[in-house]
């Protein structure tokens, strides 16, 4: 299906030309057009290009009002204040547009991005043998709207889980369960639930610990542990590998309860990277951009120094031979650069990991894996917060352990979809889904509303609330329209562009319209929320359109239709804009 031209564009194209007509020296000049409570639009570029032509601006805005065509798609064009131009498009240019798009059901219109390319995208990490918490949701959550949205607009993604799932904690826990080999064994024979295989890690981790503080020698056996890992000794391997496989039943119970699509290929954690290590070293070692500075591997930088003023450089390899975060991530650009041939790779990280990132990227641009061509960047989200404002922890001060959250978010929007349950005429299972869709959806929208970098405040009640800027808002949104589609017996949506259309009608049409726009925008600046705030628009300006334009009882057929169609197009593009977000819109609620 073609792209549809969106009428901000056609206007700006319009305007563009008659700009160059009335002045050469505009060409290619950007009218600057924007949304207008005046008139539909309002394009102010005209003062910029009359004070660099010397010209009076109204007077130059009269010119250029003079070449304008109009008729199609320009209704009226006027000159207003200092020399802008509000501009009103026709009714049956906003009707033909919104036809144009509500026929192309699979895309709606939205055109695929102009360059494409490859991007890796490193999201949802948890680590192997722990808890995940707020900040692991944070990420999975920014990271697959973002790849949804990406690849949306045409782009080629590759997805990238850079678990936790290497490094000295690990000797400790196999030295126990080799010197404990029952201890995560399976009665069941078909395994066990992600309840209970974080608690079998949680126990083990617990019980592993205790011997380490407590007995020596254990420390001892659990230190040549490490070395054995790090040499890859088969039976060490083999232990290791049960706590990974534990871990992942975990994990995909969690992203389960997410509603997310997670696939075990895409899964390559810190020690996926293991066998180039040596070699990212030894690249970084020769070209001069690490050096060695008290046996260890470091780079360093001008501009990083640490509060006693000395430089903090970024450890590549310690002093003892071993290796960190860094090589790991280090080698990982190589392989997404070389092997994957990626040309931008995003990092859905915690902002407290920022410095990190800033090393890691500044190495690999004097490395050459990274320039102008093939970049990288961190996604920086911020801190979740308790409703208090600080940090979020439990009453007893511990991390608030992700599935109590979901589960609680799922319990309350149950209760909220039960009330309505006899009215709209939900059967058991409807409620029950209905509510996880709502419930996961209230917290992924409250992540993805406000921008990533910005703390928020995790707060259910709100999330949950009916009234306001949250998914259930949109949610209902949508299943209204639906019910008033089912209603509409023999009815059918259709487009009537000979109709003239009321203020809230054009009102929702002009935001229809730009949810192409929107989408690149919000893909091409990794911004979700840019999406989110257009959605609640979207729906804000339809509960405008019912208050003042009955649809079912509307006075005509025709109009009746054109509403139909108008509503249907409202609710495709609510449905298709909540699943770049990751969130559902069920058909009843
Ligand atoms: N596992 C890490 C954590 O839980 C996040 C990994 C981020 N990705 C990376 N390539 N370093 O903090």
């Amino acid at each position: 299906m073609a792209s549809v031209t969106s009428l901000s564009h056609s206007v700006e194209q319009r305007l563009a030309s008659a700009l160059s007509a009335t002045l050469p020296e505009a060409a290619g000049a950007d009218p600057l057009l924007r949304r207008s409570d005046r008139a539909d639009f309002q394009a102010n570029g005209i003062l910029a290009l009359a004070k660099k032509a010397k010209a009076n601006p109204r007077e130059l805005a009269t010119q250029v009002v003079a070449q304008v065509v109009t008729g199609d798609v320009i209704g009226e064009i006027e000159v207003s204040g200092p020399g802008f131009l509000n501009v009103t498009v026709t009714d049956k240019a906003i009707t033909e547009n919104l036809a144009a798009r509500y026929a192309d059901t699979a895309r709606l219109g939205v055109p695929h991005a102009a360059h494409p390319g490859t991007t890796v995208v490193d999201y949802a990490q948890p680590n192997v043998a722990k808890e995940m918490h707020v900040g692991h949701l944070r990420s999975a959550v920014i990271g697959d709207a973002v790849v949804q949205l990406l690849e949306f607009t045409g782009e080629s993604v590759v997805r990238r889980h850079h678990i936790g799932d290497w490094g000295t904690q690990f000797g400790m826990l196999i030295q126990y369960l080799d010197e404990h080999p029952h201890e995560l064994d399976h009665k069941d024979a078909d395994g066990v639930s992600g309840e209970e295989a974080m608690s079998n890690l949680d126990r083990l981790y617990k019980a592993a610990r205790k011997l380490f503080d407590a007995d020596e020698e254990f420390k001892t056996r659990a230190r040549r542990r490490v070395v054995d890992l790090q040499a890859g000794e088969p039976q060490t391997l083999a232990i290791w590998q049960k706590f990974v496989d534990e871990s992942k039943i975990y994990f995909f119970s969690v992203f389960d309860k997410l509603d997310m699509e997670i696939s075990d290929p895409d899964i390559v954690g810190e020690s996926g990277y293991n066998d180039m290590l040596h070699e990212t070293c030894r690249l970084l070692e020769e070209s001069g951009v690490a050096v060695r500075s008290d046996g260890a591997l470091c780079v360093f930088f001008d501009d990083i120094k640490g509060p006693d003023g000395n430089p903090v450089p970024l450890i590549v390899q310690k002093s003892d031979g071993g290796f960190g975060y860094a090589a790991t991530d280090l080698s990982a650009i190589r392989d997404r650069v070389f092997n994957l041939k990626a040309d931008t790779l995003l990092y859905v990280v915690d902002a407290r990991q920022s410095l990190h990132f800033k090393m890691v990227f500044e190495t690999a641009r004097r490395a050459g894996w990274l320039n102008d061509d093939v970049t990288a960047r961190q996604l920086a989200f911020g801190t979740v917060l308790g409703k208090d404002g600080k940090p979020f922890k439990t009453r007893e001060g511990e991390t608030v352990k992700l599935v109590d959250l979901l589960d609680e978010a799922v319990e309350r929007a149950t209760a909220v979809v039960a009330e309505k349950r006899e009215k709209v005429g939900l059967t058991d299972e409807e409620v029950v889904e209905n509510g996880r869709f709502v419930g996961v959806g209230a917290v992924k929208y409250a992540d993805l509303s406000t921008s990533a970098v910005r703390d928020y405040k995790f707060d259910l009640d709100q999330m949950v609330s009916l009234n306001g800027d949250t998914s259930v808002y949109l949610q209902y949104a949508y299943a209204r329209i639906q019910s008033i589609l089912r209603k509409s017996e023999d009815a059918r949506p259709v487009a009537h562009p000979e109709l003239a259309l009321a203020p809230a009608e054009r009102a929702l049409g002009l935001h229809l319209d730009q949810f192409a726009e929107t989408v690149l925008e919000a893909a091409a600046a990794y911004e979700p929320h840019k999406l989110a705030a257009y959605l609640y628009q979207l729906a804000s300006l339809l509960t405008t359109f019912y208050d003042q334009c009955p649809v079912l009882k509307a006075e005509t057929p025709e109009l009746r239709e054109n509403r139909l169609f108008l509503i249907d197009l409202t609710a495709r593009t609510l449905h298709r804009g909540m699943a770049l977000l990751g969130i559902r819109t069920p058909e009843k609620l």
